[in-house]
């Protein structure tokens, strides 16, 4: 089975419902093992054939759960060549979380992105959560077909 790993932060709680709502998207497609949570080593990200950020904006920046998990696959030298990825995440004014870690996603580790990523001001309202179901299920599709 393709395995899809939805990873993120959320402090209060928006970019969780995003997070939420790609994994109901991608287990919307038969074949695919969905596995949705906040962390995950190495091993684990060089076993899934599509991995997606769920990254809100803090100070500027990605928050440091993230990036700690972006540096230790750095440092451990896992590849991701071709994998596919994908970033959403929730922010409330400048946004920059998300294109950063899409950027380090396809420029770092090579991994084949699904551009742009959906951003979110504060609260995802129906139409932005049925986005991200479709990002889910256009990612879980993509996995499956490799
Ligand atoms: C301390 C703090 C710093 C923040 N810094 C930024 C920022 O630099 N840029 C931005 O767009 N939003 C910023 N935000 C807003 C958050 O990105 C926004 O509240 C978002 O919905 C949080 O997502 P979450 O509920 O998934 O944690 C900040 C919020 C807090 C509380």
């Amino acid at each position: 089975m393709a395995k899809v790993l939805i990873l993120y932060d959320s402090q209060t709680g928006n970019t969780e419902r995003m997070a939420k709502a790609v994994a109901e998207g991608a287990r919307s497609v038969l074949g695919v093992d969905v596995e949705l949570k906040y962390y995950a080593g190495p091993d684990e990200l060089a076993e899934a054939a599509a991995i997606v950020f769920g990254a809100p904006t803090y100070h500027h920046e990605i928050t440091l759960p993230l990036k700690q998990i972006l540096e230790e696959a750095a440092k451990a030298g896992v590849k991701l060549e071709g994998k596919i990825g994908a970033v959403f995440g929730s922010y409330g004014w400048s946004g920059e979380a998300p294109e950063k870690v899409l950027e380090i996603l396809k420029n770092r580790f090579g991994m084949k992105v699904i551009e742009p990523p959906i951003k979110v001001l504060y609260e995802p309202k129906q139409a932005q959560l049925e986005e991200c179901q479709k990002l889910g299920k256009r990612v879980a599709q993509e996995a499956v077909g490799k």
